[in-house]
């Protein structure tokens, strides 16, 4: 599969997950979130061949998205930046890299769940174009119980 073209990020190249990245990956994920999914999610998404890639730099996995395609729609089922490597435009990137392979999979529109208190990663949906759309109530654990969570979409214009 030939890489995906994008716009930032001159040393940093996308490429799709094999399962012999997974360890680097979860060991991404466990120190991005408080609550990780755990290493069978990201091995059963590769199986189901999710459209699922990586972003090396220098060797070294340092963020990775997951997304699932259904017929005009993707939903976005992780995106992720390694914490040392966050706020350099790595996500916004990534959230790029997504939406183009979206499109040229013929998507018309792209999902995503994102916690409230997350308002780092709801700027950056936000600049890019999603809209709340939604909540869906009680969605994530959370430290004091559970956490609702922000339903985003973009809809996206076919391929040129
Ligand atoms: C959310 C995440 C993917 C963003 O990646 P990133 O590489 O840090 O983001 P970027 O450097 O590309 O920043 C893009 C935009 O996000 C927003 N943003 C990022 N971090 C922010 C912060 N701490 N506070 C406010 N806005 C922030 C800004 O709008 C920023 O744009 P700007 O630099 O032009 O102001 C990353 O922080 C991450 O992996 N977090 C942990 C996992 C996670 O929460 N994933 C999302 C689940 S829904």
């Amino acid at each position: 599969m030939r890489a995906l073209a994008t716009d930032a990020g001159p040393r940093a190249s996308l490429r799709p997950m094999q399962e012999a990245d997974l360890d680097a990956v979860y060991e991404v994920e466990l120190r991005a979130y408080p609550f990780p999914w755990t290493a069978g999610i990201f091995r059963d998404c590769l199986r189901a061949d999710y459209p699922s890639w990586v972003l090396v730099e220098d060797g070294r996995i340092i963020g990775y998205f997951l997304l699932s395609l259904a017929a005009d729609e993707a939903h976005v089922l992780n995106v992720c930046v390694a914490p040392e490597c966050q706020g350099l435009g790595h996500g916004r990137r990534l959230l790029r890299a997504i939406l183009q392979l979206a499109r040229g999979r013929g998507a018309h529109r792209v999902f995503l769940e994102v916690r409230p208190t997350n308002k780092g990663a709801i700027a950056l949906y936000d600049s890019e174009g999603f809209n709340e759309i939604g909540r869906r109530p009680r969605y994530y654990p959370a430290a004091n119980g559970r956490e609702d969570a922000l339903v985003m979409a973009i809809e996206l214009l076919p391929p040129e």
